[in-house]
């Protein structure tokens, strides 16, 4: 029989993180999803900050030469946006269209948004109805303008072509409860911790459903500077002696040794206040239900980004919290295939690369979807 085939085309993720840079290429195939390439690099110093690309050309071409070193093929990007400056709400509007919504959703943003509304991007998404007669519930997505376009520039100097713009909490949620193998994550009530260098955001999803996304200004850099502080170093001999603590002093097991080095007695306080701040976002999101009414409550924690990686710290988090907390794994608990990827590369980077991941899917899904229909 004679048939045309297409090649399927792939998507890039561009993970653009203010500690490190990382880019997954996905293709979807007649059974799911899969990895082609990945690459994770060191992002050049000073080049981000507070989410926006200040050095687009650099930033831009250190992704474009991860592309080529990685092999990735693909022209097509998306990429993502995260931070204190990123706001994401449910809000409820009489129903109407969604023409007629994308004309007040400005107006009701403003109320949100501590900046100019005209320097800001706004986004939304109708969920459904709400409980009251006559509303609907929206999701309503802020971020300043200079963020969002500094990061599709970024995309362009690497040689890419735009194809949207997601937040990260989403990116996570698509990769690691949305594709969890066997569902797993589907029928629960999880919290996603992602612990990056300038901040940590706990996202909290409920069967499916996302309900909360927090950002917390405590992760990997604070950790650093606390070092930094105490030695009076630099920020990059601080680092070092960051992750050779973090490898000496496992978390789960504070010996002697553990509580006489320094390092580690300096990090400790920022450690508990960040548990002390996902515990308090976990309960506000419990705080919305009826007393007694437990039955969506948090009943998992998954440890995400670069600074999850410290040894035990899965296991210190549990006990401080009291709720069952374990590194996301990618590679093995998701419907993503990544047989292409190394062993190494996969061992090495599992825990960074979920959000680059769930932005490559996004348009993938949103394809398979569309054709579905
Ligand atoms: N083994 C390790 N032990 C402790 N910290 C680590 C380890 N590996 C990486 N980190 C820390 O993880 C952070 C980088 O993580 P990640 O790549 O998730 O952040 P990012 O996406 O660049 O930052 P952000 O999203 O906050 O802008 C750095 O602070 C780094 O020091
Ligand atoms: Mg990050």
């Amino acid at each position: 029989m004679l048939g045309l085939f297409f090649a399927k085309e792939s998507v890039v993720g561009v993970d653009i993180g203010s500690s490190t840079l990382k880019v997954v290429e996905a293709v979807s195939t007649n059974t799911g999803w899969e990895l082609l390439a990945a690459a994770v690099d060191r992002c050049p110093p000073d080049a981000i900050k507070d989410g926006v690309v200040r050095d687009v050309q650099e930033v831009g071409a250190a992704i474009r030469r991860m592309l080529r070193e990685a092999g990735i093929k693909a022209t097509g990007a998306v990429c993502g946006i995260s931070g204190s400056q990123v706001i994401v709400r449910q809000v409820q509007f009489p129903k109407m269209s969604e023409a007629l919504l994308r004309k007040s959703i400005k107006y009701e943003a403003g109320k949100f948004i501590s900046s100019s509304i005209e320097d800001s991007v706004v986004e939304f998404e109708i969920i459904g109805d709400a409980e009251e007669p006559g509303q609907m519930n929206v999701w309503l997505v802020a971020a300043p303008r200079e963020m969002v376009d500094s990061r599709v520039a970024v995309l362009e100097a690497a040689g890419l072509e735009p194809l949207a713009v997601d937040v990260e909490a989403f990116a996570l949620i698509r990769s690691i409860v949305e594709l969890s193998s066997t569902d797993r994550f589907l029928n629960e009530t999880v919290a996603l911790v992602d612990m990056g260098a300038s901040h940590t955001d706990v996202n909290i999803v409920s069967r499916g459903e996302f309900a909360l996304t927090r950002n917390i200004p405590i992760a990997g850099d604070s950790f650093t500077n606390a070092i930094k502080n105490l030695t009076g170093c630099s920020f990059e001999e601080a680092e070092q002696a960051k992750l050779e603590m973090a490898r000496a002093c496992p978390w789960d097991d504070q010996d002697v040794a553990q509580r006489e080095n320094r390092n580690w007695r300096a990090v400790q306080p920022l450690i508990d206040e960040l548990i002390r701040e996902i515990k308090r976002s976990i309960n506000f999101y419990h705080s919305q239900f009826p007393e007694g009414d437990t039955g969506s409550f948090v009943n998992r924690v998954l440890l995400t980004g670069g600074s999850s990686q410290m040894v035990g710290i899965d296991k210190y988090v549990a006990d401080k919290l009291g709720t069952q907390t374990e590194m996301a794994r990618l590679f093995s608990d998701t419907a993503v295939s990544a047989k292409d990827l190394s062993a190494e590369l996969k061992a090495q980077h599992e825990s960074v690369l979920a959000v680059g991941t769930g932005l490559a899917l996004k348009e993938l899904i949103a394809d398979s979807k569309q054709k579905a229909a």
